[in-house]
């Protein structure tokens, strides 16, 4: 059996630097049209100018016969100056800002103490009609990490939402049946992605027979029926919903630690794993639009007019791909994935 859908995009991949960079673009720019790049580098992207660079390093990284652009996003601080979000938007590369709660997770550090320490720029945005792109977990110790999500919505994102109502934001890799009901709630400027680990996978995935760091990831896998309102919303036909790998490369040895780094790699199958989940919904039909269609809209650019086809045909992931001087392990290294991508 194949399958054609026009070009896809990732809207929300995380593509690191230097010989990690060099590692693992191809994998995104042999299926993807385009990506959102996240700029939770070391230092991070805080800049149009340094999203300029890191742009031109990108490209630079590209296999020659790569057709494939990045678009890029800014990283929002307490010190982010609202005239930056002209320049962002006049650059005409960056297209997003996002905001990490400091601490939240990978490289967050730089990000927001307070958002309403950037109220400034959140309205400069709601001018500019740039989107704000969320991770939307609290970082309060105090509350379960299973919670922090929903916990958000109440505390943070709603209050957003209400405040700035024509800014357009990404809530990024939705994890709970909170998450899907908040955004179905919200106007069509509000919209979500959805990751493949967390259609595909629930929270025993992280301790099936013993501890699985390369199951680690933020926000962290939830319940199952949580994982089935994500599906529901995946395979709804809601342009709301959308494709967002958060493919994100760590090297194996800080993943398998006393403290491992959160994010799971799956660019190497970031359109073959969301074609297995909606074949197993019985609504193959729907991912054309989830992964081609509505995320091109959201963020108003051209879908692509290229095609590219999978076929059910399993393969076995490789148990490593080269990472620098170390080793990556990839999302079900070792293991099958129903579809390929057949070559052009
Ligand atoms: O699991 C994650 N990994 N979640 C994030 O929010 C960041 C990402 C990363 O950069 O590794
Ligand atoms: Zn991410």
């Amino acid at each position: 059996m194949k399958i054609s859908l026009l070009r896809p995009d990732d809207w929300h991949l995380h593509l690191r630097d230097g010989v990690s960079l060099n590692a693992v673009v191809a994998h995104t720019a042999e299926r993807f049209g385009r990506a959102i790049v996240m700029p939770n580098l070391k230092p991070p992207v805080t800049t149009t100018e340094l999203a300029r660079e890191y742009r031109a390093r990108i490209l630079a990284a590209l296999p020659a016969s790569a057709r494939f652009e990045p678009l890029m996003s800014l990283y929002l601080t307490d010190h982010t100056a609202p005239t930056e979000v002209a320049r962002a938007k006049q650059s005409g590369f960056v297209h997003a800002i996002k905001y990490y709660p400091a601490g939240a997770t990978t490289h967050a550090d730089a990000g927001v103490s307070a958002l309403d320490k950037t109220f400034a720029v959140l309205a400069a945005m709601e001018e500019q009609d740039l989107p704000l792109l969320v991770h939307g977990e609290v970082t309060d110790s105090q509350v379960d990490v299973f919670d922090r999500e929903a916990v958000f919505i109440d505390r943070v994102l709603s209050d957003v939402t209400r405040r700035f109502p024509a800014l357009r934001v990404v809530f990024e890799h939705i994890t709970t049946k909170e998450a899907v009901d908040f955004v179905k709630s919200q106007p069509a400027t509000i919209a979500a992605t959805l990751t493949p680990q967390h259609l595909l996978l629930d929270r025993n995935a992280l301790f099936e027979g013993g501890i699985r760091p390369h199951h680690y990831c933020l926000p962290i896998l939830k319940r199952a029926h949580h994982r089935e309102a994500l599906i529901d919303a995946a395979i709804s036909g809601n342009p709301k919903f959308f494709l967002g790998t958060d493919s994100a490369p760590h090297a194996k040895h800080s993943k398998e630690a006393a403290c491992g780094c959160a994010g799971i790699y799956s660019a190497h199958a970031g359109i073959e794993l969301y074609a297995e989940v909606f074949e197993q919904a019985g609504r193959l039909d729907q991912l054309e639009g989830f992964a081609s269609h509505h995320g091109a809209d959201f963020y108003r650019l051209p879908r692509h007019t290229d095609r590219i086809t999978l076929s059910k045909d399993p393969w076995t992931v490789p148990t490593h791909y080269a990472f620098g001087d170390d080793r990556l392990i990839p999302f079900r290294a070792g293991s099958t994935v129903a579809w390929r991508l057949c070559s052009p």
